[in-house]
C-alpha cells in the first residue's frame, strides 16, 4: 500500500518529508497554479520537489497538452528536466489513451488520470498504464460511491490479469480513504492535512498527557517517609 502527497506546498511537504512513510507526490494542473504566480516559477518548484522525494520517492506530473502527440512531446521535456521514472499522468480523454500508448511502449512511466468509470480504468491498463487514478470525493459528490468504483477496478484488473495499480485520489475526508483501502486500492494520494488527520485520535492525545503527568510526577528516588 502506498502513501503519496497530494500537493505543491513546499512548506505543507516539507513538514512531513522526510520522517514519515510517503511513497511520493502527485500533482496536477491546479494544484500547482496554487502554489506558483507565474509559469516560469514551476520547473524550480518541480525541481525542489524531486530532490526533497530523493532518489525512492514517486513524482507524478501532469501533461497538459489536448492531442496525443503534444502530450507525447510535452511528457519527453518533462522526462529530460525531472529524470526518467517521473511518472506521467495523462488524462483519459480518446487523445490521452493514445498518449498512454505512446508513452508505454516507449517504456515511459504513466498515470491515467481523471478516472470515474471501470470501463475507463480497463481501457487506460490494456493502453500500458502503470496506474489508473479513480477521482473519490468528485464521484462521492455525485452520490456515485467512489469506493465502490476502486472496488470494481480491482476485480476487473484481477480477473484479467492486468498489472495496472489503483491509486485512488480526490478525498475530501479521512472515512473516504478508509473505504478505498477497504476496497483494496493499491495507493492512495491525499492532501497533507488529510495526512495529519490519518494521524490525529484525541484519545491517543489524551493518553500521551497522561503518560507524561505520571512520569513526571514519579521522582527520581523514594522520598523519605
Ligand atoms: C490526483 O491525481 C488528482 O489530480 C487530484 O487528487 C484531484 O483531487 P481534487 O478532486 O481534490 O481536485
Amino acid at each position: 500500500m502506498l502513501i503519496l502527497l497530494d500537493s505543491a506546498d513546499l512548506e505543507a511537504l516539507r513538514a512531513i518529508i522526510p520522517g514519515h512513510p510517503i511513497d511520493g507526490v502527485t500533482t496536477n494542473p491546479t494544484i500547482i497554479s496554487r502554489s506558483c504566480a507565474a509559469k516560469k516559477e514551476i520547473p524550480g518548484l518541480l525541481r525542489r520537489i524531486r530532490s526533497l522525494l530523493g532518489g525512492d520517492g514517486m513524482l507524478h506530473i501532469q501533461v497538459t497538452a489536448a492531442s496525443a502527440d503534444g502530450m507525447v512531446a510535452e511528457a519527453e521535456t518533462i522526462k529530460e528536466q525531472f529524470g526518467r521514472d517521473v511518472y506521467l499522468k495523462v488524462p483519459v480523454t480518446p487523445e490521452g489513451i493514445k498518449a498512454i500508448m505512446m508513452l508505454a511502449q516507449n517504456g515511459a512511466r504513466v498515470t491515467a488520470t481523471a478516472v470515474f468509470t471501470p470501463q475507463q480504468a480497463l481501457v487506460a491498463a490494456k493502453a500500458g498504464a502503470d496506474f489508473v487514478a479513480p477521482y473519490i470525493n468528485r464521484l462521492d459528490d455525485l452520490v456515485v460511491d467512489g469506493s465502490k468504483v476502486v472496488r470494481e477496478i480491482k476485480q476487473v484488473f484481477t480477473q484479467y490479469s492486468l498489472k495496472t495499480r489503483v491509486l485512488a485520489a480526490s478525498f475530501r475526508n479521512i472515512e473516504q480513504v478508509h473505504r478505498v483501502c477497504l476496497a483494496g486500492a493499491d495507493a492512495v494520494t491525499i492532501s497533507p492535512e488529510l495526512y495529519w488527520k490519518m494521524l490525529f485520535h484525541p484519545l491517543t492525545e489524551r493518553s500521551v498527557e497522561q503518560f507524561a503527568r505520571d512520569w513526571d510526577a514519579l521522582p527520581e528516588e523514594e522520598e523519605p517517609k
